[in-house]
């Protein structure tokens, strides 16, 4: 099938790439000229494990490229639709960003949705618009799909069909997710609609549970799964927090929990919180939709709550264990919202920064992934000259007296304690925010070792 693709984000790109390598034609548009030029010359221009090499191969197959989105002025605009209209299906994979009030942010949905609409217009033959990006019930049909018939002047189920199709994908493991997923979610406009994006899915593992409901149950499918995912994390965090109390290891706790078949151990792990262009917003959407409905929403505000407080425990930890914190040398390792990404978005450095600053600490960040550290800087216009970045591990721990582990890149894991030992200054703190080292191995070589949820924080 002839497939195209608007946004080349992590879900647009690895999706589009997904259909690619299952033999479909796929174009994949952006505004931005840049992330379209890198995509052509086959490199993605975000880290994702084992995406450049995917991409490479499809690019130079020919089964996979980018489509910029000129300017309204341009005359090659007209050219823009008709490779869109060529196709027959278009995905919307753009960004759904949060406003001020937790709210989502329609812009890039409505900009799409007249496009495609714009390029319907000429169309004779039947057209399948699909919605990958997370958007609360009753977006797709009553803005994208009302923007489309408007724009295009056709009719819904006549004339064009329409999905949603959810993406349920993890970024740091995006390609065996979009290759491979756990379950196929179709909300269908109507049965044809349905049909066609199922024969899409037909080249894949017919062990893949299908299931086919309406447009509105597939959009909440989404919103459920993450805000129950989201509850876990800030379930086992304020279990953790419980756990030190009593002298108890959450870790210990949530592999008895996760054991019993009813709960399964996902998404138990306790840390600084989760962060990530996904939990954080889409709770708060959900919620501030279910709100302007008239609705109390109290569990997902205590989970969002439990979140923001989370990492801050991390700096809690480091006082209990270092005394006052003013002009202590601190190090963050770890600066994307988890391993094996550059993405910053919601990323638990940033508030354990915001902290640390304000206790008078001098702190300095380190990432691995180079890209993950300017993606940090860029975060907001705050003078980042006062946070130093070091470019190796060693230099970041160098002379340091307290280091925080914020994520679990491998590079973190396989330090030895002697090297933390080696090179922070006298008497050094090790705050494991996400639990990757074994505490006695620490404790013996000397290091006041601290995490969330151990038994031996007091
Ligand atoms: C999440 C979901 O897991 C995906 O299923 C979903 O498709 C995606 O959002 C999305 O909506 O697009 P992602 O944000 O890539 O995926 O990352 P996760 O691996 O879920 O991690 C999110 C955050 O939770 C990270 O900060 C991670 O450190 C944290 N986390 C995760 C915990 O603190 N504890 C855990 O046990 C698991």
């Amino acid at each position: 099938m002839k497939v195209s693709i608007i946004g080349i984000g992590p879900v647009g790109l690895v999706t589009g790439a997904a259909f690619a390598e299952h033999g479909n034609n796929v174009v994949v548009a952006d505004i931005d000229k840049e992330r379209v030029n890198a995509l052509n010359s086959g490199k993605p221009p975000f880290y994702e494990p084992g995406l450049d090499n995917l991409v490479k191969g499809l690019v130079s197959r020919g089964l996979l490229r980018g489509l910029f989105k000129p300017s309204n002025d341009s005359e090659n605009l007209p050219l823009y639709y008709k490779s869109i209209r060529d196709t027959d299906i278009t995905f919307i994979c753009v960004g759904t960003p949060p406003n001020p009030d937790g709210s989502m942010n329609l812009e890039y949905i409505k900009k799409a949705s007249i496009d495609i609409g714009t390029a319907l217009k000429d169309k004779k033959e039947y057209h399948l618009v699909v919605s990958k990006s997370t958007i609360v019930p009753g977006t797709t049909e009553d803005v994208i799909l009302k923007l489309i018939e408007e724009h295009s002047s056709k009719k819904r189920e006549i004339d064009f069909g329409a999905c949603s199709n959810p993406e349920f994908l993890l970024q740091g493991s995006a390609i065996a997710g979009a290759l491979n997923p756990d379950r196929i979610v179709i909300g269908e406009l109507d049965k044809k609609s349905g049909d066609v994006l199922m024969e899409l899915y037909s080249d894949f593992d017919e062990k893949i549970p299908r299931l086919k409901v309406g447009i509105k149950t597939a959009e909440m499918i989404k919103y459920a799964s993450n805000s129950l995912l989201a509850t876990k994390i800030s379930f086992a965090n304020e279990m953790a927090n419980i756990c030190e109390r009593f002298g108890v290891d959450v870790y210990e706790v949530m592999e008895g929990v996760g054991l019993d078949y009813r709960i399964n151990p996902g998404f138990l792990r306790a840390g600084v919180g989760f962060g990530g262009s996904c939990f954080p917003k889409d709770v708060k959407a959900i919620a501030s939709a279910s709100r302007s409905k008239g609705l109390k929403v109290p569990l997902l505000d205590s989970v969002l709550l439990i979140n923001e407080e989370q990492p801050l425990r991390a700096v809690e930890l480091a006082e209990s264990a270092a005394g006052d914190l003013k002009d202590k040398d601190v190090c963050i390792l770890g600066l994307s919202f988890k391993p094996d990404t550059d993405d910053v978005r919601e990323t638990r450095a940033l508030p354990i920064l915001m902290k640390l600053l304000e206790k008078g600490c001098k702190v300095t960040g380190y990432d691995p992934e180079p890209k993950a550290v300017n993606n940090f800087r860029k975060l907001f216009h705050q003078d980042f000259s006062i946070v130093n970045f070091a470019r190796s591990i060693e230099e970041a721990i160098k002379d340091k007296d307290i280091v925080i582990i914020q994520n679990e890149w491998e590079d973190f894991k396989k330090l030895e304690p002697r090297i933390f030992k080696t090179l922070m200054k006298k008497n050094p703190v090790l705050i494991d925010g996400r639990r990757i080292y074994d505490p006695e191995i620490f404790l013996k070589e000397g290091i006041i070792y601290r995490s969330i949820g151990w038994k031996r924080n007091f």
